[in-house]
């Protein structure tokens, strides 16, 4: 790519300095200096002459706003793993490519949904939150007393066994958990065997014989409510929903009325259906100590956040190369 070439890339938030700094090195990098979500306004105006948008998670990038992109616009390069946000398929009707992030965030976000597997149960956060709390005066230790359930022993069914998915079956199965999942399709033989998993062919039949349920699937039009009103029944009163995927695979109005009717223990969250905005009704269950809810924050690390740029750079230039970018996101 010479210094004439270089194509003009619009980036919709702040990324690491050290991926910024390489952006502005290879490309005519537009750059988000004070990280301000940026209006469809504003993305509209920077499809119209940008060479690749690169956005994340926050930015909503519809079929309206992919019409208005200009003749240039021929790469979408997102900064995330998932691209729910994107509408792939009108980019592919105006020829435009997407690109993603997959695999470098795998590890940090199972690593997340194991916390979220552990601190419900055991109560991390409303014991962490007495001592942090200064008008507490704390007795000390009593028997009876933050008793939680045990985790050891139990049995885990993990919805959506791909990278993220298989992530957690490790984890879950080094913390004693028996490894029960549902995909679209099976596991190699091999991967069965070393995790000990159980498939289910039946969601439905899995939610009702687990204690565990820890949702690991991309958000598409065919997973939207997969966990719905009907599956969240099926779960046992003892067991526990961990979602660090995206809120829509899950009915958060059905979820929270199992949560206030006792038709299940508890949930961790790390995703929402309407993020930014959070039910006030989880807050209130969070209050309660029935639910751990976390910022979206499963991919929070500076490690996966450096990778992730550096994904989003290889597929720029690949693409730019003229060759098929290494992260392709097929309609
Ligand atoms: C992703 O990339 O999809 C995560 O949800 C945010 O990093």
């Amino acid at each position: 790519m010479t210094q004439r070439q270089k194509p003009t890339v619009y980036i919709t938030r702040k990324l690491p300095d050290i991926v910024e700094t390489r952006m502005r090195e290879l490309f005519d990098a537009e750059l988000n200096i004070d990280d301000t979500p940026r209006s469809q306004e504003a993305l509209a105006a920077a499809m119209a002459h940008a060479d690749v948008l690169v956005p994340t998670v926050t930015d909503r990038i519809d079929a309206g706003l992919i019409e208005q992109a200009g003749p240039r616009l021929k790469l979408i390069a997102s900064f995330s793993n998932g691209v729910d946000n994107i509408d792939v398929d009108a980019a592919a009707r105006r020829g435009i490519t997407v690109t993603n992030t997959p695999a470098v965030l795998t590890e940090d976000t199972a690593d997340m949904t194991l916390a979220l597997i552990l601190a419900v149960p055991r109560r991390l956060v409303e014991g962490a939150a007495i001592l942090a709390d200064r008008r507490h005066d704390w007795a000390g230790w009593s028997p009876n007393w933050m008793l939680g359930r045990r985790i050891s022993g139990k049995r885990i069914g993990i919805v959506g066994m791909g990278r993220i998915g298989t992530a957690v079956a490790r984890r879950a199965k080094a913390f004693g958990l028996s490894i029960h999942y549902h995909n679209r399709h099976r596991v190699s033989a091999e991967t069965e065997a070393a995790l000990e998993a159980t498939y289910w062919d039946s969601l439905d039949q899995m939610l009702a014989r687990v204690d565990f349920v820890s949702v690991n699937c991309p958000s598409t039009p065919a997973t939207y409510h997969l966990l719905s009103a009907r599956r969240l029944q099926l779960m046992q009163p003892t067991s526990y929903l961990v979602n660090t995927a995206r809120g829509g695979i899950v009915d958060e109005t059905a979820l929270i009325a199992c949560l206030r009717e006792g038709r299940i223990a508890g949930a961790g969250l790390d995703v929402y259906e309407n993020e930014p905005a959070i039910n006030p009704k989880l807050v209130k269950l969070a209050a309660e100590g029935k639910v751990v809810l976390l910022p979206h924050m499963g991919s929070a690390t500076l490690e996966s956040r450096v990778d992730m740029g550096e994904k989003v750079i290889i597929n720029i230039r690949t693409f730019f190369d003229g060759h098929r970018p290494p992260d392709r996101v097929l309609p």
